[in-house]
C-alpha cells in the first residue's frame, strides 16, 4: 500500500520486533502487535501459546490487555499486526487479526470513542493493508447492544 506515513512504518516495525518475543512452540507461527496511543507511545504484544492449545492468546489481545492494565485502554488510536510462520521467513502475505481479536479491538474502539485503524503486515516487505474496524468486523456487537454507551 502506498501512503503509509513514517509513524505507521514505525508502528509496523514495532509489531515486527514484537514477533521475536512470540511464545509459539506449537504452531511455530509468530505474531507481533503494536498499539499507538494518543501521545505517540507504543505498547506491544506477542502471541502466547499454551501446551493446552486452546488457551493460547493472540498478540493483539495481549497488547490490548496490556494497555488496559496500564489504564490506557481509551488511548489506542492505531494497531499494527505482523506475523508469519517461523520456519518460512520469506512469507510475503500480510495477516489480518483473527475474529476474536477483531471483537477485542471493537471493545478498545468503543472505549476510546473514536475509530481505531488496523495495519496488517507480513514479517518483512512493503505489502501493508490499512483497514477500519468496520471493514474487518461489520455489524459488530458492542456495548450499545447491551443498552450501554458506545
Ligand atoms: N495469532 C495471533 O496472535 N493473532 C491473530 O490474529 C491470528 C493468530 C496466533 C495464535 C497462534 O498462537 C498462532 O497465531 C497460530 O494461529
Amino acid at each position: 500500500m502506498s501512503g503509509i506515513t513514517q509513524e505507521e512504518t514505525d508502528l509496523i516495525d514495532a509489531a515486527r520486533a514484537a514477533m521475536r518475543h512470540a511464545h509459539a512452540p506449537y504452531s511455530r507461527f509468530a505474531v507481533g502487535a503494536a498499539l499507538r496511543l494518543t501521545d505517540g507511545s507504543i505498547i506491544t504484544g506477542s502471541n502466547f501459546e499454551n501446551a493446552s492449545y486452546g488457551l493460547s492468546l493472540c498478540a493483539e489481545t495481549v497488547a490490548i490487555a496490556t494497555a488496559s492494565a496500564q489504564g490506557r485502554l481509551t488511548e489506542i488510536v492505531q494497531i499494527a499486526v505482523a506475523g508469519g510462520p517461523a520456519d518460512k521467513p520469506g512469507h510475503p502475505e500480510p495477516i489480518t487479526p483473527c475474529g476474536r481479536c477483531r471483537q477485542v479491538i471493537k471493545e478498545a474502539q468503543d472505549m476510546a470513542g473514536r475509530p481505531v485503524t488496523i495495519l496488517c503486515a507480513a514479517p518483512a516487505g512493503p505489502q501493508v493493508s490499512r483497514y477500519g474496524l468496520d471493514e474487518l468486523l461489520p455489524h459488530a456487537f458492542g456495548p450499545a447492544d447491551l443498552g450501554l454507551g458506545g
